[in-house]
């Protein structure tokens, strides 16, 4: 005990007056922008089938957590449209579709879903985004919500029936910006039972529903108003392959190339995707519409699609370091998490208080709050943030449809400092997957005032914090180790 003081006495001394400073790593803010944001957001599925059973007071509780500046913030929303779930074996992931018969429905069907979709606009998320895995059931090749394929020739009356309900709402005040008619057309999630609903749409099909469905809003008068969004192939590795066979003809009928990532891409990889996505749409910009489910360090090894539940910092600053490639290193406009709210936690949250902020092997990382699977039979509706929820904060709260990024120059420059302006404001929203603290020595463009922080680490969620340090346009910005870190500017003297 005592050489263990001494040692340690010691060493703090020695540290103290050799005066080592913490790395610093110095960087230039580029005065040219580059991407204009669109949003930040996630989907809707499948927890709504549960949270709507939840007490009204937690329901407005989530909404809030997702939706409010207080909470995440996010700017964007993807509601599912549900088949029906005919031979889906999980009721969580049935969900339930307006579509009785051609020109008949149902809007009190699927109340959970439309409960949340109705949330979102209440708390005016911008950007709401109608996406579908598969067409109803009687429109599919087996009459399922699985296991089957979109029928050709039958893209006129799935359209009609995605535009009748997308006016349905929008009439109703819910401003549907976006459709996505094939959620992940490259799997039909088969066999059944199946896990989920899915409906496998051919490369050679998919021009028919993305211009069946572009025909049927412009004949309405809405081809402005709702943007087509497609075609959400799982990988970024696959997704270009395909292209050949129906981008080409529908290409100016979609509004976003929007794609998943579940091949955890590497940098080269994911640039690759991004030029090959330009140069087979013209330019279109490209989003990134769902993710989850990873282990990994901070710094990105170890990514790739696999169960196990990490609720701490470390796999949230993996989480974020995707965001920050899809963002720095892919210049894309708009990312989406997968499903936002997740009961698998994997263990028991009644029986074990580090259940919730402890990983174990039996659950999947795949969302941002977490809640008791067994809540029906054990009456505990609580809901249990894990780190995530706290690193998507920052992009939520910062990263706003309208700002701008800038780019980041100088030998020090990484792709985990993301800055982005609007008219008044810089906000720098940097990472440092380290476990030793840094410092960024930034120049900005222009004499700013350094207003306030906010960092989430192992032991603070969004705590506020000092404003970067300095005066005109050099200011020092702290990093601790293993933290994600957003720093506010004034664009004015201070
Ligand atoms: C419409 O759907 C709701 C919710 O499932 C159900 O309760 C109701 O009976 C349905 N109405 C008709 C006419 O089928
Ligand atoms: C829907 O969009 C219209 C037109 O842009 C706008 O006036 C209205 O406020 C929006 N409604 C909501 C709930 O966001
Ligand atoms: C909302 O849920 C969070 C997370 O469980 C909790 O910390 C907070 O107290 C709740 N707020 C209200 C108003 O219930
Ligand atoms: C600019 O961004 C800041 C911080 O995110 C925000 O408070 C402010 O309202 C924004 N200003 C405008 C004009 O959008
Ligand atoms: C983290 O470590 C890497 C490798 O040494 C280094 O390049 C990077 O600048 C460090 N990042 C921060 C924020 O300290």
């Amino acid at each position: 005990m005592f050489l263990y003081y001494s040692y340690s006495f010691i060493l703090t001394v020695a540290l103290t007056f050799s005066g080592l400073p913490a790395k610093v790593i110095s960087a230039t803010v580029s005065s040219t922008v580059a991407q204009t944001f669109l949003g930040v957001g996630g989907s809707g599925a499948w927890w709504p089938h549960d949270l709507f059973t939840f007490p009204d007071s937690v329901r407005q509780n989530l909404s809030s957590l997702l939706f409010s500046e207080s909470g995440l913030g996010l700017s964007s929303y993807r509601y599912n449209l549900g088949s029906g779930g005919v031979d889906v074996s999980n009721p969580v992931r049935a969900p339930q579709t307006p579509y009785v018969s051609a020109g008949v429905y149902n809007f009190s069907a699927d109340p959970q879903g439309t409960y949340f979709l109705q949330q979102a606009s209440n708390f005016g998320v911008p950007g709401i985004t109608m996406f579908i895995n598969s067409a109803p059931a009687p429109l599919t090749s087996n009459k399922a919500s699985c296991a089957g394929q979109f029928v050709t020739g039958s893209g006129a009356a799935y359209a009609t029936y995605m535009v009748d309900v997308a006016e349905h709402w929008r009439e109703a005040g819910i401003n549907i910006s976006y459709i996505s008619p094939m959620n992940e057309p490259d799997n039909s999630f088969g066999p059944i039972p199946c896990g989920q609903e899915g409906m496998l749409v051919e490369p050679s099909q998919r021009a028919e529903v993305v211009s069946s469905l572009w025909n049927e809003l412009n004949s309405r008068g809405l081809s402005s108003a709702i943007g087509i969004l497609a075609d959400e192939t799982s990988s970024t590795g696959v997704a270009p392959t395909e292209y050949p066979a129906w981008l080409p003809e529908v290409v100016d009928m979609v509004a976003h190339l929007v794609h998943h990532a579940y091949d955890f891409p590497s940098d080269t990889n994911y640039l690759a995707y991004v030029n090959a996505a330009h140069a087979a749409s013209n330019g279109k910009t490209t989003w990134m519409s769902e993710i989850c489910c990873s282990l990994g360090t901070p710094a990105g090894t170890g990514r790739g699609y696999s169960q196990g539940f990490d609720p701490t910092i470390n796999n949230a600053l993996m989480f974020a370091g995707l965001v920050f490639q899809s963002f720095v290193i892919g210049g894309e406009a708009h990312y989406d998490f997968w499903t936002l709210v997740s009961n698998a936690i994997g263990c028991e949250p009644l029986s074990s208080s580090t259940c919730a902020t402890t990983p174990n092997s039996n659950g999947w990382t795949d969302g941002m709050i977490y809640y008791d699977p067994d809540y029906a039979t054990n009456g505990n509706h609580e809901l249990y943030l894990v780190k995530h929820f706290w690193t998507y904060k920052h992009f939520g709260n910062f990263v706003k449809p309208g700002t701008q990024r800038h780019p980041v120059t100088g030998s020090d420059a990484n792709e985990y400092t993301l800055i982005v302006s609007n008219s008044t404001t810089y906000n720098v929203i940097a990472m440092n997957p380290n476990a030793t603290a840094s410092t960024i020595s930034l120049t900005f463009p222009e004499t700013v005032c350094g207003t306030t922080g906010f960092r989430t680490s192992a032991s603070e969620d969004f705590a506020t914090i000092a404003a970067a340090t300095g005066s005109g346009s050099a200011w020092s910005l702290p990093l601790s180790a293993t933290s994600l870190t957003t720093y506010i500017f004034n664009r004015k003297a201070c």
